[in-house]
């Protein structure tokens, strides 16, 4: 893998993710540990307004620094906390839009996304398109010229799809238009959407950047004056995360690297073991030569990720049934964490659609999303074969 970071071609990415950019060096007496500072308030200097620390403001000691760290981490100029990945995506999002806006948007974004622009997004008179990204030339075919961003999830989560963000940065440097990313899924271990021309990258770091199930939080990362576009919505919107979470946070990232590519090994062995049992229709890692994305991944990607989908031959009662026999691995609705987690988003993300909606998005009933951990990879896959021949 090349430096990671044009800025920082003297840290690889797990040095970054464990001591963040060489300009935090401790200096001699500073601890090894970056301290929490859970104080809401800062005694200021009298007279003036100057130096104003107030975490909703985004600028608190422990925010601060977990913001430099993830900004290196995907190669951008600065970086935002939030209190949510969603929060992350709505503060961002109003940065770029005004009423009478135009967004282009995947059809294959979270559930939480889609509502935020389909039903927020609208009633404040901002219009959202939602594309078919497989569709030859979608994009440039839907731009009008009150266009000013496109939206794209990937790898898509339940489906696993990835997109390949090439030619829509080509579309979107030609006109104009702000790229965003939500980069949730792949952690910038295995991806980094700026290198492939995204303009803005979003993360829900609830799931692997913590990794831990512990922290519910989210980031933004991108140019210095975009970062404080959205600090400055954050500050009236409110979305700012508690300094702990800011410190947990930048605990659960000092082992991002070796998390990540563990939970990439796992995931890829757990895939290969299911694509050969009858039990199931299909077997979505984007990491398998049968996956419809796999040259996109293969050559866009650094690792394919922890991610996977299963879909039972017996549908949704089949799918039920396994998950009641699991008993290693747990049945809870996030993802990205040290515990192997699966769930069917016919329950979770796409419960408010109808079973024709839901199959045409890829996710028929009998879809179970699997998030992979970093338990023994044995272990997981006899829990796996247990639940199957129970
Ligand atoms: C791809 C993606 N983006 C954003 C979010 C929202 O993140 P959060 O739950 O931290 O608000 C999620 C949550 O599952 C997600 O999967």
């Amino acid at each position: 893998m090349p430096p990671d970071h044009p800025d920082h071609p003297e840290r690889h990415l797990a040095t970054l993710a464990i001591h963040g950019p060489a300009s935090d060096a401790p200096a001699v007496g500073d601890p090894v540990v970056h301290p929490l500072v859970q104080s809401v308030n800062y005694v200021q200097a009298a007279g003036t307004g100057e130096g104003l620390t107030y975490p909703r403001y985004g600028n608190a000691p422990n925010a601060e620094r977990v913001q430099r760290t993830l900004a290196a981490l995907d190669g951008g100029e600065a970086a935002l906390v939030l209190s949510s990945g969603m929060g992350a995506t709505a503060c961002a999002m109003l940065a770029l839009l005004r009423p009478g806006d135009h967004l282009l948007a995947s059809r294959w974004v979270y559930g939480g996304t889609r509502r935020l622009f389909l039903e927020e997004f609208t009633a404040m008179g901002i219009d959202v398109t939602l594309v078919d990204p497989t569709e030859t030339r979608a994009w440039r075919k839907r731009v009008r010229k009150e266009t000013r961003a496109i939206f794209v999830e990937t790898p898509v989560n339940p489906s696993c799809r990835v997109l390949d963000l090439r030619p829509i940065a080509y579309l979107t440097k030609e006109i104009g238009l702000a790229l965003v990313v939500d980069s949730t899924f792949a952690s910038p271990v295995n991806f980094r959407p700026l290198e492939q021309g995204g303009d803005v990258v979003i993360h829900s770091t609830t799931k692997f950047l913590n990794g831990h199930h512990d922290v519910i939080g989210g980031a933004v990362v991108g140019t210095a004056p975009f970062i404080e576009e959205v600090r400055q919505k954050m500050m009236v919107w409110g979305q700012a995360p508690d300094p702990f979470a800011c410190w947990l946070l930048e605990r659960g990232l000092k082992t991002l690297d070796v998390r990540v590519k563990r939970a990439n090994e796992n995931a890829r062995r757990i895939a290969e073991w299911c694509e050969g049992r009858p039990e199931f229709a299909a077997v979505h890692y984007p990491g398998l030569a049968s996956h419809p994305d796999h040259e996109i991944a293969r050559v866009t990607l650094d690792g394919y990720g922890g991610m996977l989908a299963l879909v039972m031959a017996g549908g949704g009662e089949a799918a039920s049934r396994f998950i009641r026999r699991l008993s290693l691995i747990q049945h809870a609705a996030s993802l990205g964490g040290v515990d192997t987690l699966v769930c069917e988003p016919r329950f979770t993300s796409h419960a408010h659609l109808t079973p024709d909606e839901r199959a045409s998005q890829g996710v028929p009933d009998g879809f179970v999303r699997v998030s992979v951990g970093l338990e023994d990879v044995g272990d997981l896959i006899g829990d796996l074969e247990q639940a199957l021949s129970g």
